[in-house]
């Protein structure tokens, strides 16, 4: 009795300082900046539809460009992946570099070399996600990525943490076993 109480208190007190670790630690990466793009590519002027504002305050018409007009891969696979410098280029190669950011995006253009643009959203390793399944269910990519037709920089606005993912197959009848998801 005189070992065990001491050893459950120890017992108490680990979960309790393993849950406020946890929460500080996705605190944290939650509001962490994540890091400077090589280019400030701003979602809004392409995606959105509206009128919106350069970085050097100029207001012009919003593109209304389709996601997959960039994110070419995200209906057919796993990936949505980032679009090539080719996409970029079709239109940027015509327009003038105005801003200080179309320059920096003209220097990459010039000299034919691909944007190190830095990931912002990930799953661990023992994580699947597939982006193709849930566009062919009809999952708008709002309900994982926020509206992005109107944000000049990505963040993130979810932690893909297992509970957003169970709740909404729960709330879908998508399937919820283990091996669904980790495998
Ligand atoms: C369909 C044509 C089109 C495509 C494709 C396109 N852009 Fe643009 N982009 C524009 C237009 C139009 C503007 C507004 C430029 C202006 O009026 O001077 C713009 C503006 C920008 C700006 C200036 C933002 C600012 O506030 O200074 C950046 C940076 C930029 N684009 C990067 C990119 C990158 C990177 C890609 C490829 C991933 C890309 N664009 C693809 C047409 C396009
Ligand atoms: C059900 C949730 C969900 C939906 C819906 C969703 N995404 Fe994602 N997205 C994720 C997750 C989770 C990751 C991180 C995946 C990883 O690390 O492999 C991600 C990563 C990404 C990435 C960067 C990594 C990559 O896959 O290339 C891009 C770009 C992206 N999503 C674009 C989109 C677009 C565009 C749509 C809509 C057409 C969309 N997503 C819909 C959950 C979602
Ligand atoms: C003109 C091209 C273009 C269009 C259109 C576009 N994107 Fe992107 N997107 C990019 C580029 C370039 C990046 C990487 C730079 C960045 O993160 O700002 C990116 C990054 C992202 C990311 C973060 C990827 C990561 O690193 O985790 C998400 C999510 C995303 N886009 C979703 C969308 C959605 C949803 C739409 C449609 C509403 C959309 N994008 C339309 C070019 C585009
Ligand atoms: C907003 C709702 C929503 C969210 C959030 C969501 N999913 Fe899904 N998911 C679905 C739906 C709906 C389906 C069923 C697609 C179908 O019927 O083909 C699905 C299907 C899947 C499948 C394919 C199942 C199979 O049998 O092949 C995997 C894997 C998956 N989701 C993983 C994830 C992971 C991992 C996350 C979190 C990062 C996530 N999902 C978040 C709605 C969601
Ligand atoms: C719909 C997708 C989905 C299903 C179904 C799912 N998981 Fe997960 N699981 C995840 C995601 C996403 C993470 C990563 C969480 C993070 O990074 O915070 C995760 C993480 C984990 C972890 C690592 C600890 C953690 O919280 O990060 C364990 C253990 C785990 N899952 C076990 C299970 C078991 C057991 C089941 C079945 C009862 C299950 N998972 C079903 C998506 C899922």
């Amino acid at each position: 009795m005189r070992i065990i109480f001491p050893l459950a208190l120890v017992a108490v007190f680990g979960i309790f300082a393993l849950v406020i670790v946890g929460f500080a630690y996705n605190w944290v990466s939650f509001e962490k900046p994540l890091g400077e793009q090589p280019v400030a590519f701003p979602h809004d002027i392409h995606a959105g539809s509206g009128l919106g504002y350069l970085s050097d305050g100029t207001q012009v018409g919003q593109l209304n460009l389709p996601c997959v007009q960039c994110h070419l891969y995200v209906e057919k696979s796993r990936f949505a992946t980032v679009p090539p410098m080719q996409v970029c280029k079709n239109c940027h190669q015509n327009l003038p570099a105005r801003t200080s950011e179309q320059q920096k995006l003209k220097v990459y253009l010039d000299n034919n070399e691909a944007i190190p643009w830095v990931k912002i959203h990930n799953v661990p390793k023992h994580v699947y996600f597939s982006h193709k399944r849930h566009i062919k269910a009809g999952v708008p990519c709002e309900s994982c990525h926020g509206d992005m037709t109107v944000v000049k920089t990505v963040t993130r606005v979810r932690s893909f943490e297992m509970g957003f993912c169970v709740s909404c197959h729960r709330a879908n009848n998508a399937p919820q076993d283990c091996w669904t998801c980790h495998h």
